[in-house]
């Protein structure tokens, strides 16, 4: 049995952080891997202040989600690995800076999405202040706004009270939404280690939560494609592909997966 499978043989209580790199297997690309999405647009020209300014940015933003969920990804079996490790008992949960919905796809139950989802809009009031989404209240499911952006509306209009819609995601100079990074540090304090999978580690405020909880002697286990700033302070660091490493170590602690 490899290390990381000892690892996660001896703990009760892994919660789980993730980023883009667990979902690339899936057909998503992350952001800071040769040829993400930073590689390819400016993250400066999608701000929060700038979508709010601006009719031609979220007119081209919508047109980027669009052209993004084309395709509709399916998770693979780094996903499917960790739900199965929280069906087990083992896993208390899975924190992600993902907007994909891919773990709950997988069948994962304790999610928390630090950076929203993609899978549903919402208004953001017509005038929202620096930072904070000010809206109606109003959300729907994501193709709400693609069959409007398909049938021609650049940038789709709250229909309760003419406000902004945006995706229900955290943009770079948005808030986080309130209450969600408390869920994430609750799900991290249960933790008797801490399985960062598939992120540069490099965005904060939700870095900070492996980073946390590692200096407070929480075994933490990197798996990822290069290293990060948190390597460091890392029990051990897997580098590799999350779609195989996960399920191998996974299969290795409850058995082979039989359900196929
Ligand atoms: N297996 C393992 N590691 C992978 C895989 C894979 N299949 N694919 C990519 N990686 C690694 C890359 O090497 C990279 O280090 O995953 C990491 C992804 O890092 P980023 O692209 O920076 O994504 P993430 O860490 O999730 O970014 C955090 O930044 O732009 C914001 O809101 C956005 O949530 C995002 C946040």
């Amino acid at each position: 049995m490899g290390r990381l499978s000892e690892l996660l043989s001896g703990a009760r209580a892994v919660v789980a952080f993730t980023g883009a790199g667990v979902s690339t297997e899936s057909g998503v690309p992350d952001f800071r891997s040769p040829g993400g999405v930073w590689t390819r647009y400016d993250p400066r020209d999608f701000t929060f202040s700038k979508y709010v300014a601006s009719p031609q940015v979220r007119a081209r933003a919508w047109r980027m989600r669009r052209e993004f969920w084309n395709v509709i990804p399916g998770p693979n079996p780094a996903h499917i690995a960790l739900a199965r490790l929280e069906a087990a008992g083992r896993c208390r949960g899975v924190v992600t800076q993902n907007i994909d919905g891919l773990h709950q796809a997988a069948g994962s139950v304790t999610v928390v999405e630090v950076h929203g989802t993609s899978r549903e809009v919402m208004c953001i009031g017509t005038a929202p202040r620096a930072g904070t989404p000010a809206g109606c209240g109003f959300r729907a499911p994501y193709r709400w706004a693609f069959e409007r952006i398909d049938a021609g509306e650049a940038d789709p209009g709250c229909p309760s009270c003419r406000g902004i819609i945006k995706s229900a995601t955290v943009s770079f100079g948005q808030n986080l939404f309130p209450g969600v990074i408390e869920r994430a540090v609750a799900l991290v304090a249960e933790a008797d280690l801490v399985l960062a999978v598939g992120s540069s580690l490099q965005v904060y405020p939700a870095a900070g939560l492996p980073a946390s909880a590692a200096r407070r002697g929480v075994p933490l286990v990197i798996v990822n494609d290069e290293p990060t700033p948190l390597d460091p302070l890392a029990t051990l660091v897997v580098r590799g592909r999350a779609g195989r490493v996960l399920p191998h170590a996974v299969d290795a602690v409850l058995g082979a997966d039989i359900s196929g």
